[in-house]
C-alpha cells in the first residue's frame, strides 16, 4: 500500500487512481519543473484547493487578533506553510506574529485508550503513524520561504522537534509573552489535543481561533474528546461545508 494509500483511508479508489494518472502527467509532461512549481493549481485537486480556500477564510478571521499562529501535526509541512504564506502575503508587516509548528517529525509517539475505537480503526493509527522525516526538508524552503517576503531580518517561522505534550510546556516555560490567535490542531490524537488546548485556551485573546481537524470522526474519537473536555460545547463549532474535516472554535 503507497503511503498517500495509507494516509486518505476516507479516500475511495477512484480518487487514489486520479492522484496516480495525475502524477503519471506531472512527471512525463513537457512543462519545466520551475514551471510546474509556479503554475500548481494546473495539477491541484478540487480537495486540496477547497482546504487552502479554509486556511484562507480561517487567517482571515485572526488578522486583527494579537497573537501568533500555533501549528500542531506538521507531517510534511503543507499546512503550515500555507499559514506561513499566508501571513508573509496577507500582513507582510506584522512582525510581531509568529507561525510555530510541533511534530515529533517520527509520526504518532503513542496512541491512547481514549484514541481506541470500537469497530474498524485507521491504519494510521498506530505509534509511527504519519511519519515523515520532514524537518530537514522544511528548514530548506523557510530559507527560501524567508527569501521571498519583506522584513525577513525577523523570524517568522519555527519549527519544534518532540512530542508536544513535553515540548509545549518547555516553550512556554521560556516564552512567557505568548499571545495565541490561532491553534490548528491536526494531530487527530486524546492526549496531544488536550495538552495543547489546555495549556493554549487561556493565552488566547477573545476572538481567537481553535481550528480543529478529524472531529466527530468515528475512527478518530480522541479529539473530540479533548474539545468537549476542555472547551465544552457551549461555544459553536463551526465548519464549512467545502472543507468538512476541518472545524473551528471562535472564542
Ligand atoms: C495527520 S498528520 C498532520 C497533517 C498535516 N497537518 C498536513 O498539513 O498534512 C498528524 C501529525 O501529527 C504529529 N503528532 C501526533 N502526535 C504528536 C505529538 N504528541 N507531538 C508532536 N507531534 C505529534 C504526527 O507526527 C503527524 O505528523
Amino acid at each position: 500500500m503507497s503511503e498517500l494509500r495509507k494516509a486518505t483511508e476516507r479516500s475511495s479508489e477512484q480518487e487514489l487512481i486520479w492522484v496516480d494518472e495525475m502524477a503519471e502527467i506531472y512527471n512525463n509532461c513537457s512543462i519545466s519543473l520551475p514551471e510546474k512549481l509556479v503554475n500548481p493549481s494546473l495539477f491541484m485537486r478540487r480537495q486540496e484547493l477547497s482546504y487552502l480556500l479554509a486556511d484562507y477564510e480561517i487567517f482571515k478571521l485572526v488578522q486583527n487578533i494579537k497573537g501568533s499562529v500555533f501549528y500542531f501535526g506538521v507531517y510534511h509541512g503543507a499546512g503550515f506553510m500555507t499559514f506561513a504564506n499566508l501571513a508573509a502575503a496577507l500582513e507582510p508587516y506584522n512582525h510581531t506574529r509568529e507561525i510555530i509548528g510541533f511534530d515529533t517529525f517520527t509520526g504518532y509517539p503513542s496512541i491512547t485508550q481514549e484514541d481506541k475505537t470500537h469497530g474498524k480503526q485507521f491504519q494510521t493509527l498506530t505509534e509511527g503513524g504519519f511519519y515523515s522525516d520532514s524537518l530537514e526538508l522544511l528548514n530548506n524552503i523557510i530559507y527560501l520561504y524567508d527569501r521571498n517576503r519583506p522584513l525577513n531580518h525577523i523570524n517568522k517561522t519555527s519549527l519544534i522537534k518532540g512530542d508536544l505534550c513535553i515540548t509545549l510546556p518547555e516553550y512556554l516555560e521560556k516564552n512567557q509573552h505568548t499571545l495565541v490567535s490561532l491553534v490548528v490542531l491536526t494531530v487527530n490524537l486524546y492526549e496531544p489535543t488536550k495538552t495543547a488546548l489546555s495549556l493554549l485556551w487561556p493565552r488566547i485573546p477573545k476572538g481567537g481561533v481553535i481550528v480543529i481537524h478529524s472531529l466527530n470522526e468515528e475512527y478518530y474519537p480522541g479529539a473530540t474528546k479533548a474539545l468537549l473536555e476542555v472547551v465544552g460545547a457551549d461555544y459553536s463549532i463551526q465548519t464549512y461545508p467545502f472543507a468538512p474535516n476541518l472545524a473551528y472554535v471562535v472564542k
